[in-house]
């Protein structure tokens, strides 16, 4: 597997390589306590205020900064303990950057801006050719090869950015606040196409950047990162329904929650399935000991069939019916685990019963009610602490 791992990776600010130094008065550490593995082929994102850490997080992990503490492993080797030349080595053939402000050589065309990297690996003038020309194909830039960069708008001056790093053909592409210069329009298409790329690449990517939503958009999995410290890794569903502290919770106040959350996360668990062969008068006593207007059916492999109302159910006891096979409404709304909260709401306010939420072969997972939609998506009130009802202010009676 291939991962990089650091661990209390620290930005050298004095001579000397002991942690004990970070201690000392007026020195300051600007990533202190850094832990995580990025897996191969996925986005990382490192999300936080500007002056937390990334860029020397990052600078670190491409052994731009080294490290006054910790380890940082690129598959099995340590970046740490490798020379000068090995770290060059590895920047030339396994990273590749892209800076916020585009870092192209104003002087140089478009198409030997995207060879750089090539040639200071060595690679012959007529593959160099190639490679760029396929990187800007990518990035959709055929046709500009002769230009200078002065003659590209923001968004076009990025995507060379881009280009450079991937006729590097590094696994590794390290982003820090790639796209933040942009504009929002701009930006949008740049995350798009970041994504479809990711698709047919498989990179592995490391993107910082100090904007949730395009941490939530970006990442597969974040990392929070405060103070020089990375205060939580998860998934942007992890971070949106358990965030770590108060930090955290401050982030997401301003995310769109409908555009993040999945019917996976918004959903309930039915805690009262019942099979076809259950009797009618059975299904009425489950449905009024558990206050429910509608039960799901589910075949024994937990596969669902459909939903039972009290009405049918109590229709059906009523002719002596032996079992609520006939009476299964087939026609239930049902949706996959990762379809978004925001594309729930019109089947929430229209139907009077909870959506499935189904996985494979028709798997129950579970059901989004409008109380458990409107729950995942109220922000939480504070961090994820156990909540004791004592944070609840009290009603005052004089009015
Ligand atoms: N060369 C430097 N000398 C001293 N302090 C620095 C230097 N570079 C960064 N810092 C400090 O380290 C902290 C983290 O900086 P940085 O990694 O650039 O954060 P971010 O990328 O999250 O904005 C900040 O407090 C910053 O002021
Ligand atoms: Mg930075």
């Amino acid at each position: 597997m291939f991962g990089h791992r650091t661990q209390e990776a620290v930005r050298r600010l004095e001579n000397g390589a002991d942690r004990a130094e970070l201690e000392l008065p007026g020195v300051t550490a600007a990533v202190i306590d850094a832990t995580f593995e990025v897996e191969r082929g996925e986005i990382f994102v490192v999300m936080g205020l500007s002056g937390s850490g990334k860029s020397t997080l990052l600078r670190t992990l491409n052994g731009l900064l080294p490290a006054t503490a910790g380890r940082v492993l690129v598959d099995e080797a340590d970046l740490t303990t490798m020379t000068a030349a090995q770290i060059r080595e590895l920047r030339q053939r396994r990273m590749s950057m892209v800076f916020q402000h585009f870092a192209l050589f104003p002087h140089r065309t478009v198409a030997e801006n995207v060879e750089y990297g090539l040639r200071v690996q060595g690679v012959d003038r007529s593959h160099r050719r190639t490679r760029a020309a396929e990187a800007l194909h990518l990035v959709g830039l055929t046709g500009w090869e002769d230009r200078l960069p002065a003659q590209l708008s923001g968004g076009m001056q990025q995507r060379v950015g881009l280009a450079r790093a991937l006729a590097a053909d590094t696994e590794v592409l390290l982003m820090d606040e790639a796209f933040s210069a942009l504009d929002p329009l701009i930006r949008k298409e740049m995350q798009d196409q970041l994504l479809l790329l990711q698709a047919r690449l498989g990179k592995t990517i490391v993107f910082i950047t100090h904007d949730l939503n395009e941490a939530m958009r970006l990442g597969d999995r974040i990392a929070m990162m405060r103070d020089g410290r990375i205060v939580q890794v998860g998934t942007a569903q992890q971070i949106l329904t358990a965030p770590a502290d108060d930090y955290v919770s401050n982030f997401i106040r301003d995310v769109d929650r409908a555009r993040v959350l999945t019917a996976g996360a918004a959903m309930a668990y039915p805690h009262t399935t019942i099979t076809p062969s259950v009797e009618p008068a059975g299904a009425l006593d489950i449905m009024r000991r558990g206050g429910e207007a509608v039960l799901f059916a589910v075949d024994g492999a937990g596969r669902l069939e459909g939903t039972v109302t009290e009405a049918a159910a109590q229709a059906a006891a009523d002719q002596g019916v032996t079992d609520v096979r006939g009476i299964i409404e087939r026609s239930v709304q049902q949706v996959g685990a990762a379809t978004l909260a925001g594309e729930l709401f019109e089947a929430a306010a229209t139907s009077d019963f909870p959506i499935a939420v189904v996985g494979e072969s028709r798997k129950l997972l579970g059901v989004v009610t409008r109380e458990s939609l409107l729950r995942a998506l109220a922000p939480p009130p504070q961090a994820a602490t156990e909540s004791t009802g004592r944070d609840i202010p009290e009603v005052s009676a004089n009015a």
